[in-house]
């Protein structure tokens, strides 16, 4: 195999054939094919395309090229969720309790923060204590006692793709739909559940910033999913705006334990039980009704908050905290972001709002940065809502004081008024089966 005759092949639109993606992705990853070669391939796969069996090669390949977790001994009731990034998306902290409460197994490997984007392994490690690297042991014991376990993704995962990824970051190569279809599906499938839940997230603060393009790729992954043999579902949830008020690791960490206690915001509450009853109506094989039935009543009967507890103590973390939120402490200093008029709140740009946080030391700048836990943004009024010329729309909250002006002048980028309320407030765009 010549990579010059398949970086020709493609640059002319031809579909590459089985064999040539697997020796592709295996000279790749042990180093025989140059960066230069690679990310010539990829901007033509960025302009031509891959078809759907390209597509499942590619992910296989990926998925293939290092450590595959193997769970059948936890049984078939194995699920996984992930969301493609967000601002405010801590679902998985409310997802995964009220999924385990209920009968399913999550065994779950999440990311940590990237660019604007926040991860769950960070959230988590707002608990003290709180342990995201477990032994394979560690790992299946924990779940097994719980029904729950969630872990930072291991190196040794679709190694491929790592280094893909790190490659297409560098090249202007990551928005394209085969390309982030196979990347999150190669991680998903090695992963090793049987069931796949898919939040595709859409707008200002997503990679997919129309419902078309996030349909596109939802059902690229759903496809692909089902094509190994896995029940995948997804659901395009809107990301123009965060999920809820809350931006930034123990700040997230507090929301998403309000809502496990019955209180919380509307939206994050909405997202979570779509989630929760998708993952359990393909764990469980429940209908649609059932599961979401099923979802409510273990939320509302305090259920999922107590298998969230026993989640968090078994990690390591100490759950006093999830029972006493005081705990997780404030940040020294707070800086409120006022309304410029009179009017309407318009949009809350999910992008802007998630640098803004990042600034004040909730994610990272650099891949030195250390994480300030309860650094982050608090917003008081979403769009639709009323405003007065000075009132307060977000709080920002940071241990640093320095770090609060250009946080603050980005974060205003983010507010729009308008004199007319606006009426779009759509939450879910689509659900995939
Ligand atoms: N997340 C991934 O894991 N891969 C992509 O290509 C994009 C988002």
């Amino acid at each position: 195999m010549r990579m010059y005759d398949i970086i020709e092949k493609k640059k002319h639109g031809e579909e590459l054939c089985r064999d040539e993606i697997y020796e592709m992705i295996r000279l790749y990853t042990e180093g025989s094919i140059p960066d230069y070669q690679m990310s010539a391939l990829m901007m033509a796969i960025y302009f031509r395309g891959m078809s759907a069996t390209e597509t499942s090669f590619l992910t296989d390949a990926m998925a293939t090229s290092g450590d595959t977790v193997d769970l059948s001994a936890l049984g078939d009731r194995t699920v996984d969720k992930h969301s493609t990034g967000g601002v405010g998306d801590k679902t998985t902290l409310v997802v995964a309790p009220i999924v385990a409460a209920a009968g399913g197994t999550v065994a779950k490997m999440s990311g940590r923060g990237l660019g604007h984007t926040g991860g769950t392994v960070d959230k988590l490690e707002s608990f003290p204590g709180f342990r995201t690297s477990l032994s394979p042991e560690e790992f299946s014991d924990q779940v097994k006692k719980c029904g729950l376990a969630v872990i930072g993704q291991s190196k040794d995962l679709a190694p491929a793709d790592k280094k893909l990824y790190a490659l297409r970051d560098v090249t202007a190569t990551v928005d394209s739909i085969p390309l982030i279809a196979s990347s999150i599906m190669s991680k998903k499938l090695a992963a090793g559940t049987r069931s796949i839940v898919l939040d595709v997230k859409c707008g200002l603060g997503a990679f997919m910033n129309t419902p078309e393009k996030a349909r596109a790729l939802a059902e690229a992954m759903v496809g692909i999913g089902k094509s190994r043999g896995r029940q995948t579902a997804a659901i395009i949830s809107n990301m123009d705006i965060p999920l809820g008020r809350a931006v930034g690791n123990s700040l997230e960490v507090c929301e998403a334990i309000d809502v496990l206690q019955g209180g919380g915001p509307d939206d994050l509450r909405e997202v979570a039980l779509t989630l929760a009853s998708l993952m359990l109506e393909l764990s469980l094989k429940l209908d649609g009704d059932e599961a979401r039935a099923l979802a409510l009543d273990t939320l509302e009967s305090g259920r999922a908050f107590e298998k969230f507890c026993t989640w968090i103590e078994l990690q390591g973390g100490d759950a006093s905290y999830a029972r006493d939120r005081s705990k997780f402490g404030k940040a020294k200093y707070t800086r409120e972001l006022s309304a410029e008029k009179d009017g309407y709140l318009a949009s809350c740009n999910a992008e802007r709002i998630g640098i803004a946080a990042m600034k004040l030391g909730a994610g990272r700048e650099t891949k030195e940065s250390v994480i300030d836990p309860r650094a982050g943004i608090i917003i008081l009024k979403k769009p639709g809502d009323k405003v007065r010329a000075g009132e307060p729309v977000a709080l920002l909250m940071t241990d640093t004081e320095d770090k609060l002006d250009g946080a603050l002048a980005t974060a205003a980028e983010a507010i729009e008024i308008s004199d007319t309320p606006v009426t779009d407030t759509t939450l879910i765009y689509e659900i995939i089966r």
